[in-house]
């Protein structure tokens, strides 16, 4: 074990594991809503356990806070696992990485206390993840403003064009960036069309491949000390020998194959992308844990069947602070939607329940959770999620009402000890989602979490 005066710079941030718990199971952290569950709280208590963190999927759109030793760090693509000591933190192959973002994220932990040597030591990058150019953020950024009251509302991060590029087979990866030669041939097959696309089809300025040239200089030169060319050797030795957590970006429900298409992100959060995005293939995974908050939250576009446009919304934003952590904007908030809990539970293959932010509802008289969908023009009632949004607007909740158990749970330290209500909801919560909820959370300290 390396001294921790060798790792750090200024106070020490990095947590100390005195003894592992126990050994436990590779899991996957999936965002089982429309992201921002509390998924980072989730993944700081469960990376304890691992030797491993990797992030398998999503960029720069991805915004959380972990609260760590009574101080905030803000994470968007480096693993919070790096607040650990001895753990690999590794930025996966169905990752895409803004270098500039990168850099940034990193300066600020490192100004943090967290070192650079530390960085060096326990953050790795897959040479096959795929690196966001500055076209892609021009891109998305006119692509918003051409949908107009169509747009999705995206985080602007230039996620969707990284990945379209990617798949139709003219991205670069960062492994391109570490060959000029095959860099340079890369650049003759993929610049003129992109340079069309952008000039005739966008009306942006063309990039002259010297310049281009000059910027995967500078980006190489922010991945070098990371880049982990000899990954299959790490990784082998990872899924033989050491413990995993997968850690997931945004939520089921932004899944580029089930979310509310199109109002969804470019990648796989589901717990199969964890599969794919960090190397490893399915049977690697043992446990998938799904993140929910105790009511629903959405920011962007798109529709959302239990949201709230009155004041009990309102309430749910001001004490659960619905703000995002990436683009600061104000999330829409609903009650809880079970129709959309049950649909996760099975595409997002989630073997257990995390439901974090119970204790905003503290001080609510009266509790809802939407069991089924009515349609307003059929009068068909079912618990099975529509799909295609476009006809969510004839939807409409139907509730069952809870008692409110109007008592502070913050302190509660154990499951038993939480109010009669309080259990009544989360047991219907757990019957109609279709998954044993493991983890309860009530606030955002460690201390704040009953494992159930
Ligand atoms: P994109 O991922 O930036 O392309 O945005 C697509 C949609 O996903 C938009 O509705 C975003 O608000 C949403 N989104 C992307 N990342 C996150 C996240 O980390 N939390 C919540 N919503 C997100």
């Amino acid at each position: 074990m390396r001294l921790k005066s060798q790792i750090l710079t200024g106070a020490n941030p990095l947590k100390t594991i005195k003894a592992r718990r126990k050994t436990v199971e590779n899991t996957v952290v999936v965002g089982a809503q429309f992201g921002d569950e509390g998924k980072a709280k989730i993944t700081d208590l469960l990376a304890e356990n691992a030797d491993v963190v990797i992030r398998y999927q999503g960029g720069s759109n991805a915004g959380h806070t972990v609260v760590s030793n009574g101080k905030k760090y803000k994470f968007h693509l480096i693993p919070s696992g790096i607040l650990y000591e001895n753990k690999i933190c590794f930025i996966g192959a169905g990752v895409v990485i803004n270098p500039l973002d990168f850099q940034k994220e990193m300066t600020e932990l490192i100004s943090d206390g967290v070192s650079e040597a530390h960085f060096k030591e326990a953050l790795k990058i897959h040479p096959l993840a795929h690196v966001t150019m500055p076209w892609h953020t021009e891109i998305d950024g006119y692509s918003e403003s051409a949908l107009g009251k169509n747009k999705i509302g995206t985080t602007k991060k230039g996620i969707g064009p990284t990945y379209t590029d990617k798949y139709a087979r003219s991205g670069i990866r960062v492994e391109d960036l570490f060959n000029e030669e095959t860099l340079s041939e890369k650049l003759d097959a993929i610049l003129p069309l992109k340079n069309k696309s952008l000039e005739k089809v966008y009306g942006l300025q063309p990039y002259s491949k010297e310049d281009v040239t000059a910027l995967c200089r500078k980006y190489r030169d922010i991945f070098a000390p990371f880049v982990c060319f000899e990954w299959q050797k790490v990784l082998d030795d990872t899924k033989r020998n050491k413990t995993i957590l997968f850690e997931g970006a945004q939520g089921v429900l932004l899944d580029i194959d089930y979310g509310t298409y199109p109002y969804v992100t470019s990648s796989n959060p589901v717990g199969g992308g964890a599969a794919v995005g960090a190397s490893m293939g399915p049977l690697a995974i043992k446990e998938v844990i799904g993140v929910f908050k105790a009511y629903i939250t959405r920011v962007g576009e798109g529709p959302f069947v239990t949201e709230l446009t009155d004041e009990t919304g309102e309430k749910i934003q001001k004490i659960g602070a619905e703000f995002g952590v990436t683009t600061g904007r104000a999330r829409r908030c609903g009650w809880f939607d079970a129709v959309i809990a049950k649909y996760s539970v099975l595409v997002g293959g989630i073997s257990s329940i995390a439901l974090t932010k119970l204790d905003v509802f503290d001080t609510f008289p009266e509790i809802k959770l939407c069991a089924a969908y009515r349609n307003v023009k059929t009068g068909e009632v079912s618990e099975y999620y529509p799909t295609n949004v476009y006809t969510h607007k004839d939807y409409e909740p139907v509730y069952e009402v809870f008692k409110g158990w109007m008592c502070d749970t913050t302190n509660v330290k154990s499951f038993d000890g939480l109010p009669d209500e309080a259990k009544i909801y989360l047991k219907r919560l757990e019957e109609v989602s279709g998954a044993p909820i493991k983890i309860v959370s009530t606030g955002p300290d460690r201390e704040q979490t009953m494992f159930v």
